[in-house]
């Protein structure tokens, strides 16, 4: 398999002091997509979640707890994988940093650097903001605070292990400028070149001050960086360093997933670390915005951090896989409320595509006995909708290479929309009156199930369940091909013959 058909998606790994929340829940489903639309088109897929276990944070947060780090995030890492089964993540691989694999990696690659002379014990004294894990110049703090999250620094003096990563410097900027997808948006990246403009300092790779990481290689008292050890997990986790032929089949990952908080960390520190072990750096890194909740900053102190499983509770799966990934453009920042949810669930979900599919089936069982006909001829209007489908086919592949996810749903519901006016304006409920219509009922028929089937591939990365729901409708494998881009590209792949199957309605309206 040559590496233009294979495909490697991450995303961040998630600290387990904190118990997981939409903002998590809204990257794994956006690289989930990804997968599955990426499977679908017959790619090789490796999709890697996983959580970071090591580094002050979670250390004091265990602590705080009267309980060992391991048990905490032993504890922690079971919300996250068990979300995950819920939300319908189809992960290859979950990572934890604390096991021995990531440690061997992250041991390797720290003295692969070293060994180029791009390490070196120092002495470290400056600002540290513990919720960042993250160092602060003087000139960085606001009022004294993390100009980030605002919370309070504190004074650290110790000896490191520093990276040289004013060394990369100007590698960096020109590998930027040369490959305009690296970082997107657009509005990042600018940010991005603007920060390294400004000078790389060396960056403090070891700490003293305490003891739960990995520890530095040749010197115990050290352990690794929380960042730097977290980064490596994208390495460790395609076989980094021992298992080359995989090494070699998915890196450089096609793209990281994250939040525009943690862009730096990926867009400036991984990229050089990486340049200095003499790897090539991803291809791609794509920073999300942030949800806020009706209008707020989520935070524990307002009380009002979402909790996704009650949101599948409440509206499905589905209907909270498609909210994240519709409402708001993939880059943007977003608001997350129950009237916003329950708005899209009432007119995109219940009214377009569940009032859709419930007709077509249920003139299909009245007027056909459930039978699937073979259509007999295209008429001009009937083009159009062949038309419009193959159109979007087209778009939604541009748009997932986009990461446009909003555009891509919008582009599907376009179809559903051109679907339900077909219906209006062929009226199958008159042609079967009229007993010389036969023909045309038959082709009329076929066209809205064969819109339906499209969909139902379509839909597929955003909304497994309700796509299995409609391919039982359509009446399962004896009618539908496999699931596979390739049944998109043309129209007229539904078999005939076989008979559909009526089921519940696929999203109930929310009454409120
Ligand atoms: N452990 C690091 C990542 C290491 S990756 C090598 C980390 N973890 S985190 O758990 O704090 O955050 C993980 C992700 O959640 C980040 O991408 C962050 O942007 C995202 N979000 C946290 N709050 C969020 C919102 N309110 N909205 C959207 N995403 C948010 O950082």
């Amino acid at each position: 398999m040559s590496r233009e058909e294979k495909f490697y998606v991450t995303t961040p790994i998630y600290y387990v002091n904190d118990i997981p929340h939409i903002g998590h829940a809204y990257t794994t489903v956006a690289a989930d997509v990804l997968a599955r639309y990426k499977r679908l088109a017959g790619f090789k897929v490796f999709f890697l979640t996983g959580t970071d276990e090591h580094g002050k944070k979670v250390e004091k947060t265990a602590l705080g707890n009267k309980e060992r780090p391991i048990d905490l995030a032993n504890r922690v890492v079971k919300r996250f994988q068990d979300l995950w089964e819920r939300l319908m993540i189809s992960h290859d691989d979950f990572i934890r940093t604390s096991e021995e694999r990531h440690k061997k990696a992250v041991q390797k690659f720290f003295l692969t650097i070293q060994e180029r002379g791009d390490i070196y014990l120092g002495e470290y004294e400056d600002w540290y903001c513990i919720p960042c894990e993250t160092f602060l110049t003087e000139k960085q703090l606001l009022d004294g605070k993390c100009p980030d999250c605002l919370r309070p620094t504190e004074r650290i003096k110790e000896k490191s292990y520093f990276f040289r990563m004013s060394r990369y410097q100007k590698k960096l900027l020109d590998h930027i400028e040369s490959h305009p997808e690296f970082i997107q948006p657009q509005t990042r990246r600018n940010e991005i070149v603007s920060f390294v403009k400004e000078g790389l300092r060396d960056l403090s790779v070891s700490r003293t001050s305490f003891s739960w990481g990995i520890p530095v290689p040749g010197n115990e008292e050290h352990v690794v960086y929380v960042w730097f050890d977290a980064l490596v997990n994208y390495l460790t986790a395609i076989g980094y360093p021992d298992d080359k032929d995989k090494l070699n089949n998915f890196w450089p990952a096609h793209v990281h997933l994250i939040g525009k908080d943690i862009l730096r960390f990926h867009a400036v520190y991984w990229p050089t670390f990486l340049m200095s072990a003499g790897l090539p750096v991803p291809e791609k890194i794509f920073a999300h915005g942030w949800w806020t909740v009706d209008g707020e900053k989520m935070s524990k102190s307002l009380g009002n951090v979402v909790d996704p499983n009650q949101v599948i509770d409440q509206y499905g799966v589905d209907a909270f896989r498609y909210f994240l990934l519709r409402e708001v453009p993939f880059g943007m920042d977003g608001d997350f409320s129950h009237k916003a949810i329950v708005h899209r669930v009432n007119s995109d979900l219940a009214n377009d595509l569940g009032n859709l599919f419930s007709r077509s089936l249920s003139m299909v069982n009245k007027y056909w006995g459930g039978k699937i006909f073979k259509p007999e001829g295209f008429s001009k209007i009937d083009e159009e909708l062949i038309t419009v489908a193959l159109q979007v086919v087209e778009e939604v592949d541009t748009f997932i290479g986009e990461l446009a996810f909003n555009q891509v749903l919008s582009s599907i519901w376009k179809l559903v929309g051109t679907t339900n006016r077909y219906i209006d304006n062929t009226s199958p409920w008159a042609v079967s009156k009229d007993e010389s219509q036969k023909a045309r009922l038959n082709t009329v028929l076929y066209n809205i199930l064969e819109s339906l089937r499209m969909l139902c591939i379509l839909i597929s990365p955003f909304m497994p369940l309700t796509a299995e729901k409609m391919r039982e409708g359509l009446g399962g494998d004896e009618n539908v091909n496999s699931w596979s881009l390739k049944e998109v590209k043309s129209w007229g792949r539904l078999k005939v013959n076989g008979r559909i199957k009526m089921i519940a309605p696929l999203f109930p309206r929310i009454e409120c």
